[in-house]
C-alpha cells in the first residue's frame, strides 16, 4: 500500500514541476514580447554640443517614443569626423537596420556612408550632406536658398551699400559651403556691398569669442556681421559689446531656434536685428526612417521650409513658438504620463498573468487534491480492514497466549502441588528408612547397603523436588535474598563439617585454603548453604578414592571482592559440558556427569541474587575448578535484602535437604531423652495419616501421645485433653492449623499449651502468618526428626523454666512475667482471688475455679502448666509465706497468724510450716 502511494506522490511531484516550468517559459514569452525591439535605428550626431543638436535630439526621441518597438541608438561625434567614422562602424556592428546620420563634414565621412548604404542599410542624411548622392534620403532645409535669402536680406537692409564681416561654419561642412555660396550669390546684387573679412568660426560661440576680438581690431570700418548661425552671431555681439562696440553694427544670423539663449530670444531681445529659420528635422527623419523601414516609398530629398525673423514678425513667431514649446511640454507630460500608465498597465498585464498562473495552479492543484484524498481515502479503507484484521487475529492471539498461561500456570501449580504432595511421602520413606537402619544394625551387611541406597536416593528426590520448587521461586522472582553478616571462614568450616565423614571415608583430602582468618561477607547464609552443598556434593561424587578436594577463600579487599573456589581433581568435564554447565536442565553427554543440571544452574541463580558470579575451568580426567566471586559489604543489596542480625549458626531446617545421608539416632538413645515417669502429653493433629502415625510411634516413646486427624477434633481434643504441647499440620481438613492456633491461644484453658505448627509450604508470608496467630514454632516439611524432638524438648523445657521462675518470684504480689497476655490475666485474676481469701480456710480448688470461669480440672491444669504446682500447693505455699512474712513484721501469736493464713488449726500449721522451711514458726519467730 505505501509502495502505492509513494509512486502516487512521486507523479504528483512531476506534474506540479513540469506545469510551474511551463508557467514561467509562458510568463516569460509574455514579458520578452513586451521587450522585443523590432527596429534597430542608429543615429550618427556630429556634436550635441549646442542647442539646435539638443533639439534635433529631442524631436527624434519624442517621435521615437510613440513606436517602442523601434530603439533609436545615438552617438556623438563631437565635432571629429574621424571619430564619427569609427561610430558608425560601431553602430553597424550592432546590427542597425537603418542609419541617420548629420555628418561634421561632407568629404571624410562620405565613403563610410556609401559603403552603409551599398550594404542595403538605408541611411537617412539630415542637415549636413555628404559628398555623393548613396543615400535613400535626406532631411534639412536648402542652405543655398538660405544664404540667398539672407544676402538679399542684408543688402537691402543696408540699403545696397555697407560692409559684412561672414563668420563661416566649419569648413568642408556643407551648410557652411552653401549658406556661403548662397549669400554671396545674392550679394551681386548689390555691387557696393562687400564682405570684407571671412571668420572661421567653426559654428561654435567659443571659436568666435576667441578669434573675434583680432577680426574686430583690424577692421576699422564695417556695418554688418553676418554669420552663420545664430551662436555664433551672439558671440560675435558679445565680443563687440565688451569693446563698446554692439551698436555700430547690425547683426544677422541663422537657426532661429526657440527656447532661452537661441535666435528668437536673442532677436527679441534686440541682440540680434535677424535671423534665418533652420529647422533642425528630427521629427522628420524619424517619420521617414519608420517610412523607410515599413517600406513606403519616400521622397529623396526633403527640404524644409525657411523664413526670415526680424523685429517685424518676432513677436509672432515667438508667441507661436513659446506655444509650441508649452504644447510640447504638454505633449512630454502626456507622454510620461503614457509612459506611466504603460509601466502600469505592463505590471498589471503581469499581476494578471500571475493571477491567472496562479488560478490555474490552484484548479489543478485542487484537482490533484481531490484525487489525492479519494485516492488516500481508498488506501486508508483497505488499511482499516487489514487493521481490523490485525486486530481480530491480535485478539485471537491473546486468547490463545491467555489460554498458553493458564495452561502453563496450571501446569506449574500442578508440579508444584505435586511437588508438595511428593514431600510428605518422601520425609516418611526417610524416616522409615531411618528406623530401619536403626533396627537392622545388627543385620547382614548387604540389608544395611540397601537401605541406604534407598535412603540415598530418597534423599536425592527429595533435594530435586527442592531445588525444582526453588526454580519455581525464582522464576516468579519470589526468591528473596536476606543477606545477613557472616563469618564466612566459619561459615565453610561448618559445612566443611558435614563433608568430614565421607571425605575420611573416601580418604579424599579435603582442605581449606585461606588468606584470612576471618572475613565478614553479607550473604543470604540459607542460599549459600544450598550453593556450597551442591558443589561439594558433586565435587564429592567426582572425585575418586585419595584424591582432593580444596575450599579457597581469597579477599580482595582491593578490588572489593572475594573470591570462593572449591577445585578438585575428579572426573572433570569436556569442554562442551563446561560451556553448558550452568544451562538449566542440561544433561551433558550422558546422564551420570552432570545428573540433571539444575543443581548448577540454582547455584547461579542464587549467586546472581546475591550480585556475584560463578564460573568453571575443568579438564575432562584432571578436575574441576569452580570459582564464585561476590562484592563484600552489603553496598550492593537493598533495605528489604538486609537482616542486621547475625545468624552465624544455621537452623538445620534450612539445609535439611541438601544432606544425602545422616544416620538418626534413636530418640531414646539420646542422652538427654526426657524421662517417662512423668511424661508430657503431646497433642498431634495430623490429617496425613502414617506421618501422623510416625510421629505418635517416634514421640510416644518419650511422651505420652495423643492423635487427631483432623482440626476440629483437635480442638477438641485441645480443650479436652489440655496437653502439654501441640504439634499441629497447617493444611487440615474441618480446621486449618492457623484457626486452630489462635482459639487455642485466646481461650484461658489453653492459652499457655506450646503449639508447633507443621506443613509443607515454605513461604516466608506462611511462616509469619504461623507466629502472628500465636504459634511457637513452625516446622516445615520435610524435617528431621532429631529437629523436631529437639524443637519440642527445648519448647516443652522453656515452659519448664517459666514455672520455675513464676513459682520462685513469688512471694504473691510480684506476678511473674508471661508470654501470653490471658496467661499473664489469669495468673493476677487467680492470686488475686486466693490473697482475698487467704484468711479463709474453706476456700479451695473449687471455689476459686468457679469463681475464674474455669472446671476444677482445668484450673489444676493451667496452674500445673503455668507455675508447675497444684492449686491447693500453690495456695498452701502462698499461706505459708504470707506467714512468715506476718511472723517477720508483727506480734500476732501463732495461732493468730494460723488463722489469719487461714489455717483451721495452729497445729496443722506449725506441720506445714516446719515441712516447708525445715523451722517451727516459733523457732522462726524467735529467730527473726
Ligand atoms: C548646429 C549648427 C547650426 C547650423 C547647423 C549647420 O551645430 O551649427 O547652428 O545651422 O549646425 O549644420
Amino acid at each position: 500500500m505505501l509502495k502505492v502511494e509513494n509512486t502516487c506522490l512521486g507523479a504528483g511531484f512531476r506534474i506540479k514541476w513540469g506545469f510551474i516550468l511551463l508557467i514561467a517559459l509562458f510568463l516569460q514569452g509574455c514579458l520578452d514580447k513586451e521587450q522585443k525591439v523590432k527596429y534597430k535605428i542608429g543615429f550618427s550626431q556630429c556634436t550635441t554640443a549646442d542647442a539646435w543638436r539638443k533639439a534635433m535630439d529631442e524631436e527624434m526621441k519624442r517621435e521615437i517614443s510613440f513606436n517602442p518597438e523601434i530603439q533609436l541608438i545615438t552617438r556623438d561625434a563631437e565635432n571629429s569626423s574621424q571619430k564619427q567614422n569609427e561610430q558608425i562602424k560601431e553602430l553597424l556592428d550592432e546590427d542597425i537596420d537603418l542609419l541617420i546620420v548629420s555628418p561634421n563634414q561632407a568629404k571624410p565621412i562620405t565613403p563610410i556612408i556609401e559603403k552603409v548604404y551599398k550594404e542595403g542599410i538605408p541611411v537617412i542624411v539630415i542637415d549636413r550632406k555628404t559628398s555623393s548622392s548613396f543615400y535613400t534620403a535626406y532631411v534639412g532645409a536648402d542652405n543655398y536658398e538660405i544664404g540667398k535669402i539672407a544676402g538679399k536680406y542684408v543688402g537691402e537692409m543696408l540699403k545696397g551699400a555697407g560692409k559684412i564681416i561672414e563668420i563661416r561654419g566649419l569648413e568642408g561642412s556643407s551648410p557652411a559651403i552653401e549658406r556661403s555660396r548662397g549669400f554671396s550669390e545674392s550679394l551681386k546684387e548689390f555691387p557696393n556691398v562687400e564682405i570684407v573679412q571671412k571668420v572661421y568660426g567653426q559654428w561654435e560661440i567659443d571659436t568666435v569669442k576667441q578669434i573675434f576680438p583680432k577680426v574686430i581690431e583690424g577692421i576699422k570700418e564695417a556695418d554688418l556681421i553676418f554669420a552663420h548661425n545664430d551662436i555664433m552671431g551672439f558671440g560675435a555681439y558679445e565680443v563687440c559689446k565688451n569693446l563698446g562696440l554692439e551698436e555700430n553694427f547690425y547683426f544677422v544670423g541663422i537657426d532661429g531656434l526657440s527656447g532661452p539663449n537661441a535666435g528668437l530670444q536673442f532677436v527679441s531681445d534686440g541682440i540680434l536685428d535677424a535671423t534665418f529659420l533652420y529647422p533642425t528635422g528630427g521629427k522628420k527623419a524619424i517619420d521617414l526612417a519608420l517610412d523607410i523601414l515599413n517600406n513606403q516609398p519616400v521622397p529623396k530629398e526633403n527640404i524644409l521650409q525657411t523664413t526670415i525673423i526680424d523685429q517685424n514678425n518676432i513677436k509672432v513667431m515667438k508667441q507661436q513658438t513659446d506655444k509650441i514649446i508649452s504644447q510640447q511640454k504638454d505633449i512630454e507630460k502626456q507622454e510620461e504620463m503614457y509612459r506611466n500608465q504603460l509601466e502600469m498597465y505592463k505590471n498589471q498585464k503581469v499581476l494578471m498573468y500571475i493571477l491567472l498562473i496562479s488560478f490555474s495552479i490552484s484548479l489543478i492543484f485542487g484537482g490533484y487534491i481531490l484525487y489525492s484524498l479519494k485516492e488516500k481515502q481508498e488506501i486508508n479503507n483497505v488499511l482499516q480492514s487489514k487493521n481490523r484484521e490485525i486486530l481480530q487475529q491480535r485478539n485471537q492471539i491473546e486468547i490463545i497466549a491467555q489460554k498458553a498461561e493458564e495452561a502453563t500456570q496450571a501446569k506449574f501449580k500442578f508440579f508444584t502441588n505435586i511437588s508438595h504432595e511428593f514431600r510428605t511421602p518422601l520425609t516418611l520413606i526417610l524416616a522409615s528408612v531411618e528406623e530401619l537402619q536403626d533396627l537392622t544394625k545388627t543385620y547382614s551387611k548387604q540389608l544395611k547397603k540397601d537401605f541406604d541406597l534407598i535412603q540415598s536416593n530418597a534423599s536425592r528426590l527429595l533435594r530435586l523436588v527442592n531445588q525444582l520448587m526453588d526454580f519455581r521461586k525464582i522464576e516468579h522472582n519470589k526468591m528473596k535474598v536476606l543477606a545477613s553478616p557472616n563469618n564466612l571462614v566459619q561459615f565453610i568450616k561448618d559445612i566443611m563439617a558435614e563433608f568430614e565423614i565421607i571425605a575420611s571415608k573416601k580418604k579424599i583430602d579435603f582442605r581449606l585454603i585461606k588468606n584470612v582468618s576471618h572475613l565478614e561477607v553479607w550473604i543470604d547464609i540459607g542460599m549459600f548453604d544450598k550453593i556450597l552443598f551442591n558443589l561439594l556434593s558433586n565435587a564429592f561424587k567426582f572425585t575418586p578414592k585419595g584424591g582432593f578436594i580444596n575450599i579457597g577463600i581469597e579477599s580482595k579487599v582491593l578490588e572489593n571482592k572475594v573470591v570462593l573456589s572449591i577445585e578438585d581433581n575428579g572426573r572433570g568435564m569436556s569442554p562442551n559440558h563446561v560451556e553448558h554447565a550452568f544451562d538449566r536442565f542440561y544433561q551433558g553427554e550422558n546422564y551420570e556427569t552432570f545428573g540433571t543440571g539444575l543443581g548448577l544452574s540454582l547455584s547461579r541463580e542464587l549467586i546472581k541474587l546475591h550480585h556475584g558470579e560463578i564460573s568453571v575451568q575443568s579438564e575432562k580426567g584432571k578436575g574441576s575448578r569452580f570459582e564464585i566471586t561476590f562484592p563484600l559489604g552489603k553496598n550492593h543489596f537493598t533495605s528489604a535484602e538486609l537482616r542486621e542480625e547475625n545468624i552465624n549458626k544455621l537452623d538445620p531446617s534450612e539445609f535439611k535437604y541438601f544432606l544425602d545421608s545422616t544416620n538418626l539416632v534413636s530418640l531414646k538413645e539420646n542422652s538427654s531423652t526426657p524421662s517417662k515417669s512423668n511424661p508430657s502429653t503431646l497433642l498431634i493433629i495430623e490429617d496425613n495419616h502414617e506421618l501422623r502415625e510416625l510421629l505418635a510411634q517416634k514421640l510416644g516413646e518419650c511422651y505420652n501421645i495423643e492423635e487427631a486427624a483432623n482440626g476440629k477434633i483437635g480442638l477438641d481434643k485441645a480443650f479436652d485433653k489440655v496437653p502439654d504441647l501441640i504439634i499441629c499440620d497447617i493444611m487440615l481438613p474441618e480446621l486449618n492449623g492457623l484457626s486452630i492456633t489462635e482459639t487455642l491461644k485466646n481461650d484461658l484453658r489453653t492459652s499457655h499449651i506450646p503449639i508447633m505448627l507443621l506443613t509443607a509450604k515454605t513461604s516466608d508470608e506462611q511462616q509469619i502468618e504461623g507466629i502472628q496467630s500465636g504459634a511457637d514454632a513452625y516446622i516445615t516439611k520435610p524435617f528431621k526428626f532429631r529437629y523436631l524432638f529437639e524443637k519440642i524438648k527445648s519448647l516443652l523445657k522453656n515452659r519448664q523454666q517459666l514455672k520455675e521462675r513464676f513459682s520462685h518470684e513469688l512471694p504473691i504480689h510480684k506476678l511473674p512475667r508471661s508470654e501470653n497476655k490471658i496467661d499473664k490475666k489469669f495468673l493476677n485474676d487467680f492470686i488475686v482471688k486466693i490473697e482475698e481469701n487467704i484468711g479463709d480456710p474453706s476456700v479451695g480448688v473449687n471455689e476459686i475455679a468457679q469463681e475464674l470461669g474455669l472446671s476444677r480440672v482445668q484450673l489444676y491444669r493451667k496452674v500445673k502448666a503455668l507455675l508447675g504446682v497444684g492449686v491447693n500447693e500453690y495456695i498452701k505455699t502462698i499461706r505459708l509465706k504470707k506467714a512468715k512474712q506476718l511472723i517477720q513484721e508483727n506480734d500476732l501469736t501463732i495461732a493468730e497468724i494460723a488463722h489469719k493464713v487461714g489455717f483451721s488449726t495452729p497445729a496443722y500449721f506449725s506441720t506445714a510450716f516446719k515441712a516447708k522451711y525445715d523451722v517451727s514458726p516459733t523457732e522462726y519467730s524467735k529467730q527473726h
